[in-house]
């Protein structure tokens, strides 16, 4: 079945401008990467932030930290971009401009084949040092966990933000620009309630801009959005593009 979308909706998306697309776990969900906040399945449900994602519990227990980020490592390195990931590749192709932020820290998109894609939360992929930050690629493979800063000796950690952390200020300010001049924000796959990226949506749609959530369940931002659209984002997304453009070459061969 496909989604009645309404006329107003995609003649914006065909004509606009300039479109910001914000994406949070929920598109990663349909590659197997589990979330943060669903109910059962969701990372914040079966662990405890403060255990895991704070400098604080890396200085207390920094082994503990450093297996859980591998073993969140490996589910990303065996993990494919799906479907709701391919469409913002064509959406990028197909719009005049679209410039993807995500929170997600897994590197699907650029997988996909998005480009500039903005990183509010940094990249699981990536390592940097505890003590100066710079990112560190060439560690002793060594047995030590975490290993060890080949330049100062401190130990590695994940290049993502931890809670209690300020967000890469190059990557907020572009986010922020993008909010600010868009005509059509998406948000996709996110609960809305980590701040600062909840408010770009809002920035947006204090700046006039058509918000379209795409979303399975009711979010904070759901009220306030032009549009809410209730479902997987690997089966709207797709569908959405193939209503505003017609079918990609890939839709007609299936
Ligand atoms: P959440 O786990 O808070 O929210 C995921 C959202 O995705 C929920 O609203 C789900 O309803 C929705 N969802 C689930 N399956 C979906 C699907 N197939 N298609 C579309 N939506 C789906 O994850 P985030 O909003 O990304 O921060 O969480 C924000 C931040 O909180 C994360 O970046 C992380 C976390 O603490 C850091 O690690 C810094």
């Amino acid at each position: 079945m496909t989604t009645p979308w309404p006329p107003s909706f995609l003649v914006a998306v065909r004509h606009a401008r300039r479109i910001a697309v914000i994406t949070g776990a929920g598109i990663s969900a349909e590659s197997g990467i589990p979330t943060f906040r669903d109910a059962q399945t969701g990372l914040w449900t079966r662990y405890r932030p403060e255990d895991l994602a704070t400098s604080a519990a890396f200085v207390r227990d920094p082994r503990l930290v450093w297996d859980w980020y591998e073993w969140r490592r490996g589910m990303v390195a065996a993990a494919q971009p799906n479907a709701g990931h391919r469409a913002l590749v064509d959406l990028q192709q197909r719009a005049s401009a679209c410039t993807v932020i995500t929170q997600n820290v897994d590197g699907l998109h650029q997988q996909a084949g998005t480009r500039n894609v903005v990183e509010l939360h940094g990249n699981i992929r990536r390592s940097k040092c505890f003590t100066e930050g710079r990112i560190v690629t060439d560690w002793a493979r060594t047995d030590e966990r975490p290993p060890r800063c080949p330049h100062c000796g401190s130990p590695l950690r994940p290049d993502v933000v931890w809670f209690g952390e300020s967000l890469p200020a190059a990557a907020l300010a572009a986010a922020d620009e993008a909010a600010r001049s868009c005509d059509v924000l998406l948000s996709i796959g996110t609960s809305g309630v980590v701040y600062p990226a909840a408010g770009l949506a809002l920035t947006a749609l204090a700046a006039g801009a058509i918000v379209a959530e795409v979303n399975p369940a009711q979010t904070p931002l759901s009220d306030s959005a032009t549009y809410s659209f209730r479902g997987a984002a690997g089966e709207l997304l797709p569908e959405l593009l193939a209503a505003v453009w017609g079918p990609t070459k890939a839709q007609m061969r299936a």
